[in-house]
């Protein structure tokens, strides 16, 4: 028996237009897997990477990180989760971009009953790398101000919110006015890096001294102004390339500046065992349930509309989280 499944998929880098819709005969799950029915999927700015081959994977390939579902069937051995059971993962093989699939199940993470598709498919990824970013990478404490760059993205908002639960003051920088005015309510101060002199800015706020941390998604067009920001012996979380890779530097200049620190982490690493899997997805999820970080979903496409979601994140029109749906 098998499933007829449609996915996404593309055979070369380049363009969104690379992207096609295709039809994919499914096979049962094997020994370990489940069957998943996609109810939403997640739309991440590493899947722009994959496409456009920065972040390398072998052709052709499916794409998409991210999506929530149902189990509508189990392999051999699999006990934690039965037909119909809500579930969501983040991560692995791409291939989210599809109707339905198979996955492993040592990889789900429960839905819990309050949370619901769209937030748990659009939100679960950026959640769970808002949650190691500033709770195990540098660990943020009450009273300290931090430095979020693209404060009205996906990732931006809710480790904005995260981070100000957390007691930290927040100075988050946007890429317009009308960014600048969504993210008004979670962040203490909000710098529009396209008109202002946001280094400059940043050194004022801190009386001088600078931020302890820095966390930064957007790469190769703010990384020496972050350096600058910090406070010596303060660090650098680089964490993704909106704006493309940070070029090769020399070491010597975080002595320069401070005996500064730099990090690249990814979230796979921090969610490498089961168990770091669900406690930061379970973390994630109460904060969502306890109302302390307001899960936006900004825009919503059909499955076969991807090309347009991946335009849009690109030209950074979009603003908090961006789901599409099968
Ligand atoms: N390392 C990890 O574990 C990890 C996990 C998840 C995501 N990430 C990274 O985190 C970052 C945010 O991801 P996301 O999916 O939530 O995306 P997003 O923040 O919703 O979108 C990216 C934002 O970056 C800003 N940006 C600045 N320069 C840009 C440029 N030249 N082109 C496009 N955007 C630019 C834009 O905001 P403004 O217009 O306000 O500048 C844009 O909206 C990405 O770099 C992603 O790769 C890393």
């Amino acid at each position: 028996m098998s499933i007829l499944a449609r996915q996404i998929r593309f055979a070369r880098y380049g363009d969104p237009e690379v992207l096609a819709f295709e039809p994919v005969e499914l096979p049962l799950p094997a020994p370990g897997e489940v069957l998943l029915r996609h109810t939403a999927i997640g739309v991440n700015f590493i899947d722009t990477y994959q496409r456009s081959g920065l972040y390398p994977v072998p052709l052709p390939s499916g794409l998409g990180q991210e999506a929530a579902g149902v189990v509508e069937a189990v392999g051999d051995g699999v006990v934690e989760f039965a037909p119909g059971d809500r579930v969501a993962y983040a991560g692995g093989t791409p291939g989210s971009y599809a109707t339905h699939r198979l996955y492993p199940a040592a990889r789900l993470v429960p839905v819990p009953a309050e949370i619901p598709d769209d937030v748990a498919a659009g939100t679960l990824l950026r959640g769970m790398t808002a949650q190691y970013l500033l709770k195990q990478t540098f660990k943020v404490q009450p009273g300290m101000t931090v430095l979020i760059h693209a404060a009205a993205g996906g990732v931006g908002q809710i480790a904005c919110q995260w981070a100000r639960s957390l007691g930290a003051t927040v100075i988050g920088t946007v890429g317009s006015p009308a960014k600048a005015a969504l993210v008004r309510p979670w962040c203490d101060h909000v710098i529009d890096y396209h008109s202002e002199d946001w280094v400059a800015r940043v050194r004022e706020l801190t009386q001088g001294a600078g931020v302890p941390v820095v966390y930064d998604g957007v790469g190769a067009a703010t990384f020496e102004g972050s350096l600058d920001c910090l406070a010596p012996r303060g660090m650098l979380v680089s964490f993704g390339n909106a704006s493309g890779a940070v070029p090769p530097f020399s070491p010597g200049i975080l002595s320069q500046k401070g005996s500064l620190y730099l990090t690249r982490p990814t979230l796979g690493h921090y969610v490498a065992s089961r168990e770091e899997l669900l406690d930061t997805a379970a973390d994630y999820f109460t904060m969502v349930t306890r109302g302390e970080v307001a899960a936006n979903i900004g825009q919503r496409y059909l499955l076969a509309d991807v090309a347009q979601a991946h335009r849009d994140l690109a030209a950074r029109v979009t603003t908090g989280s961006t789901l599409l749906l099968p």
